[in-house]
């Protein structure tokens, strides 16, 4: 079974870098990137790279080598799953808001309407593989609706047939590309072994051999969501000690120095922040717990709420904090926000600490000037509900009592007056600010509060800051 022509269904976050990817390390496969978001396929499709719907590093040069030659993004679905051997199924598994398991469920209903799709389309024999990040028993799902319609000829041969694999994504935003190319490992799982071969054949034109694992087709997508419930586990752990050394004089970035170093825990995902983000951690943690409760293992459904719990505790601690320095009000002040994306490089926002942490300081009635090098004004207002002020000059810190909010393209303009800077998103740009300059705009006292440790304390240690930096006791 060989692939010569894919079509992956989804060209967001997972889909357009992978697909981009698979292109340009096998030039002989043409890869057919599908969406119903026609806004989506024509920023893909846009000759200035800019424009590109997704910011990712090494993204736009790889797009620009291969588009055009063997890989198309199109809004034609129909057409390209006929055409495919191989299909990907790429699209957006939120969590549930209303019915049965809501609020901690995947809306499979993206993902159903795919498979539908795909059984309607599809000709001979079709590999389908679930790359969005999906509840345990999903294929179950998907293979139920194409064996539905399996079709058979005259003589009772079957003439449209279908294989089901589970080849989770396991890249991280930001740094996709690399990820991507060098895989710690790929997974797939399944029970044809033809088809497992085939996938697995395309990957081993740049991932050695024994760095693809194969399972059988639950552990696989169980697998995906263990990986980011223990990742996210660790980040809420450090978080939850961060708070222990505030209260005790400990610093969090040496304790976690001192443990990273035991071989046993390691070094990575140790560094407390605001709380995690990412359109993962919290939807695949949620649906653990979901599984763990219809198959009545209730403590250990508890036991990976706890995470999420906390996550979401540490993210209002982080905004009580602010207006309890700030002399337990921020009515009418402004603060300088630096960062709404999720982590740095990449402009997605879903989960974003940013945006509880600035809910919450809208409440209480704060002048937020907020800047990020690559999410845009339109996305934070639809991510906090609420539309930006338009003029600087026109808020004036006496009046306002509501709360209200205005993006700033220059940092440096936004610290006239400001009480206090907050930095939410590592983006290396913040490590270049110049303190002088932001120490004489400033209203006094001017607070810093870095919840990303990016700035080396020694760097404003003769201005008259007042600083607060996450995990600090000293
Ligand atoms: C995650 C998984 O890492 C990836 O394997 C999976 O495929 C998708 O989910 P992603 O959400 O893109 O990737 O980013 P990640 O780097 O994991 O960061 C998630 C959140 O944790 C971010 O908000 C980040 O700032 C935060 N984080 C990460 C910390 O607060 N501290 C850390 O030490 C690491
Ligand atoms: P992820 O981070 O998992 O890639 P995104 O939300 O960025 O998630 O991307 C999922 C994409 O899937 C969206 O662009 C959405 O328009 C697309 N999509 C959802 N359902 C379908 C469908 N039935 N056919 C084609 N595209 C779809």
């Amino acid at each position: 079974m060989e692939i010569k022509n894919i079509c992956c269904i989804g060209a967001g976050y997972v889909g357009g870098p992978t697909m981009a990817v698979i292109a340009d390390k096998c030039p002989d496969i043409k890869v057919n990137v599908v969406d119903l978001n026609e806004d989506r396929i024509q920023k893909w499709n846009d000759k200035n790279l800019d424009k590109l719907p997704i910011f990712e590093p090494g993204l736009a040069e790889i797009v620009l080598r291969c588009r055009g030659r063997n890989l198309h993004f199109s809004t034609i679905v129909n057409e390209n799953i006929r055409n495919a051997d191989l299909v990907f199924i790429s699209v957006n598994t939120p969590t549930k808001k209303y019915g049965l398991g809501a609020g901690k469920a995947s809306d499979l209903k993206w993902v159903e309407a795919c498979a539908r799709q795909v059984a309607s389309n599809a000709s001979g024999h079709t590999i389908v593989v679930e790359k969005s990040t999906l509840p345990v028993r999903t294929a179950e799902v998907i293979k139920d609706i194409l064996e539905a319609s399996q079709t058979f000829s005259s003589k009772g041969m079957q003439v449209n047939t279908f294989d089901v694999l589970s080849n989770p994504e396991f890249l991280s935003e930001g740094t996709a590309i690399n990820d991507l190319l060098n895989p710690d490992r790929v997974l797939i799982g399944g029970d044809n072994q033809a088809s497992i071969e085939a996938l697995s054949d395309i990957y081993k034109s740049w991932v050695p051999s024994e760095k693809i694992l194969k399972t059988n087709i639950w552990s696989s997508e169980l697998a995906k969501l263990t990986a980011n419930a223990f990742l996210a586990q660790r980040i809420s752990s450090i978080n939850a000690i961060g708070a222990l050394c505030e209260a005790t004089g400990a610093d969090v970035r040496e304790v976690s120095r001192a443990i990273g170093a035991d071989s046993r825990i390691g070094s990575k995902f140790l560094d407390a922040g605001p709380g995690f983000g990412g359109s993962c951690f919290k939807k695949d943690i949620l649906n653990l717990v979901y599984l763990c409760e219809y198959f009545g293992l209730e403590e250990v459904a508890k036991f990976w709420e706890s995470v999420v719990t906390l996550n979401n505790w540490h993210q209002s601690r982080v905004a009580k904090l602010i207006t309890k320095k700030l002399y337990g009000t921020i009515s009418g002040k402004k603060i300088v926000i630096l960062g709404f994306s999720f982590k740095s490089n990449t402009n997605d926002t879903r989960e974003s600490a940013a945006i509880q942490i600035c809910k919450d300081l809208l409440d209480e009635g704060a002048i937020l000037l907020i800047n990020d090098p690559k999410v845009n004004k339109e996305q934070i207002t639809i991510d906090l509900g609420l539309a930006p002020e338009t003029e600087i000059n026109n808020l004036d810190s006496t009046i306002n009592q509501k709360g209200c909010w205005l993006f700033v393209d220059d940092m440096n303009e936004s610290f006239y007056n400001a009480d206090a800077i907050v930095i939410l998103t590592e983006w290396p740009e913040y490590k270049e600010i110049d303190w002088n300059l932001a120490e004489s705009r400033m209203r006094k006292p001017a607070w810093i509060f870095d919840s990303r440790s990016l700035i080396d304390p020694e760097n404003i240690r003769k201005n008259s800051f007042n600083f607060w930096r996450i995990g600090d006791g000293s």
